[in-house]
């Protein structure tokens, strides 16, 4: 593992909630099973199952959300999250997180946002740099400590929609970003429960949000929709995440229009979404060249990390370590961060390739 740990990554599809340590989910549901909010011996055995199914996934997301929603614990989960994927070397880090508001204790969407930049600003193991370039507030930082450069990781923020709510709730979300555009926030996600809610909802937000230039990058194909997938691919989101439900038109689609897409092994294996790494889809679109990223999707949830799914896909597909650094290096075009973070990017893969001696 250590070869993939110490390897500089993108990680391009993380949910903060789903990012979510072990030991911290534990840790605060025990609390509130204290507390008499929940009973802990009942959610016990939910949180430290390994095989869910998809809807068991959903479930278990209601279960961390009651646990999580307070703005302080959102602080701690998103400095922690932070701090874990730049430990294995995860240099460009997009977080996408559902806006959640909870009005018994004060939580705003706003507010929730708000909490999640604390959480940011807290990280203390790495500089973060995570607002866009040309701020007079955050200028690039080369910063030394104890004399030794720092370790540096890039974070932007990615606003998701969920697919419970209403347009009017998508639109909401989006407002946000474009609000919090200077934090760091760059794009908008339309992801939760994919039987839950027609497409159609959320385009009126999604177009908008393009028209206002924010990216956009949709789950896509977690279950057989072809209707919904067609029209989703006509809508040329800048990436889509899964791709797993498709039917020989949708691949066409897919290939023709060169959208890149957000791979994610353990959480399609998991949630049986494809039934083994064999038949994974990543073999095909890798050998024809498509564009794609590897990525953890819920690293908490399905126990993953990012160095432990290029693990996977290297002894799955029988890749060597020139090819997964090539394929991580390659992503840098993929982000939806501007052509200065991509710039220097580059220059951390180029330096890290003799470095490493590929
Ligand atoms: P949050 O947005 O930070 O609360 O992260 C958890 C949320 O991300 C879940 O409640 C879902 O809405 C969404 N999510 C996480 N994993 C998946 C997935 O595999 N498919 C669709 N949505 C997901
Ligand atoms: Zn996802």
């Amino acid at each position: 593992m250590e070869k993939w740990v110490s390897m500089p990554k993108v990680e391009l599809h993380a949910h903060l909630n789903g990012s979510i340590r072990d030991s911290t989910l534990l840790e605060l549901a025990r609390g509130l099973g204290e507390k008499g909010v929940i009973i802990f011996a009942d959610i016990e055995h939910v949180i430290q199952k390994d095989d869910r199914s998809l809807t068991e996934v959903f479930r278990l997301f209601d279960l961390i959300h009651i646990v999580t929603t307070d703005h302080k614990i959102i602080t701690r989960i998103t400095k922690e999250v932070i701090e874990d994927f730049a430990a294995e070397s995860v240099v460009y880090l997009e977080l996408r997180t559902t806006p959640k508001k909870n009005e018994s204790i004060g939580m705003t969407k706003h507010s929730y946002l708000e909490a999640v930049l604390e959480g940011i600003k807290a990280v203390s193991t790495v500089d973060v740099d995570f607002r866009p370039h040309d701020s007079e507030n955050f200028p690039h930082r080369n910063d030394t400590c104890n004399g030794s450069t720092r370790k540096k990781i890039y974070v932007r923020l990615l606003l998701s929609i969920d697919r419970r709510g209403t347009t009017e709730a998508a639109m909401e979300t989006v407002n946000l970003a474009l609000e919090m555009r200077d934090l760091g926030v760059v794009g908008i996600d339309l992801s939760g429960n994919p039987i839950m809610g027609e497409w159609t909802t959320y385009l009126p937000a999604l177009k908008f949000a393009r028209e206002q230039g924010l990216y956009v990058t949709l789950h896509c194909g977690e279950v057989p929709n072809p209707k919904e997938i067609r029209s989703m691919l006509d809508f040329l989101p800048q990436r889509i995440g899964h791709a797993c439900c498709f039917e020989e038109a949708e691949w066409e689609k897919l290939k023709s229009s060169n959208i890149p897409v957000e791979i994610c092994l353990t959480s399609n294996i998991r949630t049986n979404t494809i039934p083994s790494i064999d038949v994974h889809h990543f073999a095909d679109l890798y050998s024809k060249k498509h564009p794609l990223v590897l990525c953890t999707d819920d690293s908490g949830v399905f126990s993953t990390s990012l160095s432990n799914e290029y693990n996977l896909a290297a002894s799955a597909f029988g890749l060597g370590r020139r090819d997964i650094f090539k394929l991580t290096k390659n992503a840098v075009e993929y982000i939806f961060a501007d052509d200065g973070v991509k710039r220097e990017l580059k220059e951390i893969f180029s330096s890290a390739e003799q470095k490493l001696d590929l």
